[in-house]
């Protein structure tokens, strides 16, 4: 209760501050309402202070655990949401009855799922399609290092995607930061994300976010499942699509992630070389490009990016098949490279069932050129 007068009185606040902002603007120092003003201000800024105090208190001593089943969350958070969603937007869920249990404090999930909801609602101001999807995934150790708020193992996965704005990178790389808000004075406080970020958190969990602007947003929210004893095994072989000996060219900066794409590849039937970074991966795709199959490349780099790479080994083959690995907070690569059939898309982090899926279908994609008989 405490928690959500804090949220509600930061609303005000923030008109508050808002406001004195723009009358600041108007003033000069010395005007007779300047002084007075700042005093406004200054007040509204520690009050700002103190209702997140308030809400970091409330959180800690609040949370209620017990064995949940996230559908009937979902379903709870719907039946709250009609009130607050148009006539023309359309909540579409997608849930799995088979889904392991998560040990979490119900009414704190369904304020993460209302208030992913009712961004995905402000995002499309013109309506359209909110798709609530929930389902079991298992996290390896592929994905943990690329990720490393994400212990491997197995989790529930709620996802929210919406059709509407997106997001920059600029403004993605802020939205857990509390009190962050593109939002107009009074419609916004920029507390719905941070609240959200801090109660998955506290569940053992994290959030990963997909954006792409002009096309629209997936949050996905990650709450490790309740395994009765059973803790899936993630070392031994999984029924994921195999190599067949081909030689890939693994290309990142980060030699963890290096590491770990090596052992995975060996371990499902590749080869692989690795390069540091883009100009070592020219040089040896000079050297070895008859046997190299495939170049798996991260999109950012030091000295030379993503994009220059892939260029500039398509300039020696312009044939080249190529798997590029996006971040989190990266521009969506799919522009760049579009209609280019050579070229397919990763986004960090994945599993090492993604990444074999990739391969083989990028692999097993016609080699040859159109029109060529
Ligand atoms: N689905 C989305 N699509 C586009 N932008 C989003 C989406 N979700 C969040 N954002 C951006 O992130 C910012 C922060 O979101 P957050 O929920 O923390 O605050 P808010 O919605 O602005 O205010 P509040 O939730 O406190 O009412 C938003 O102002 C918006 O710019
Ligand atoms: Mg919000």
């Amino acid at each position: 209760l405490a928690g959500g007068i804090a949220h509600d009185f930061n609303n005000l606040l923030t008109a508050i501050l808002g406001y004195s902002e723009i009358m600041l603007s108007l003033t000069k120092e010395g005007d007779q309402f300047y002084k007075p003003v700042t005093i406004i201000q200054n007040a509204a800024e520690k009050g700002a202070e103190l209702a997140k105090k308030i809400l970091t208190i409330t959180r800690k001593e609040k949370m209620e655990t017990r064995p949940v089943d996230i559908n009937e969350v979902v379903k709870n958070s719907m039946e709250l949401l009609q009130r607050s969603i148009p006539m023309s937007i359309e909540i579409v869920t997608n849930l799995r009855e088979d889904l392991p249990k998560i040990k979490a404090d119900p009414s704190q999930m369904q304020q993460v799922i209302m208030n992913l909801c009712v961004n995905a609602r402000d995002a499309m101001p013109h309506g359209g399609i909110i798709q609530v999807k929930a389902q079991n995934r298992i996290l390896d150790e592929q994905y943990s290092r690329m990720n490393l708020e994400a212990k491997p193992g197995s989790y529930v996965e709620v996802s929210i995607t919406d059709a509407g704005m997106g997001m920059p990178p600029e403004i993605l790389e802020r939205i857990f930061e509390p009190f962050f808000t593109t939002k107009a004075i009074g419609k916004g406080t920029g507390l719905g994300l941070s609240t959200a970020y801090a109660i998955v958190k506290s569940h053992g969990g994290f959030i990963n976010v997909y954006s792409e602007v002009g096309k629209g947003t997936t949050f996905r929210v990650y709450i490790p499942a309740q395994t009765e004893g059973k803790v899936p095994t993630l070392g031994e072989k999984h029924d994921h699509p195999l190599g067949r000996g081909e030689l890939i060219l693994v290309v990142d900066d980060e030699a963890a992630i290096r590491e770990i794409t090596r052992a995975t590849l060996e371990a499902y039937g590749y080869s692989v070389v690795t390069a540091i970074d883009g100009t070592e991966a020219i040089a040896i795709y000079v050297e070895q490009k008859d046997s190299i199959a495939l170049v798996l490349t991260d999109m950012m780099m030091p000295f030379l990016d993503g994009t220059a790479t892939v260029r500039a080994l398509q300039k020696i083959n312009p044939q080249v098949k190529i798997l590029v690995v996006s971040g989190l907070t990266q521009n969506a690569p799919s522009s760049t490279f579009s209609g280019e059939k050579t070229v397919r898309f990763l986004h960090k982090p994945f599993t090492s069932e993604t990444l074999l899926t990739e391969l083989r279908l990028l692999l097993e994609s016609s080699d040859e050129p159109m029109g060529r008989h």
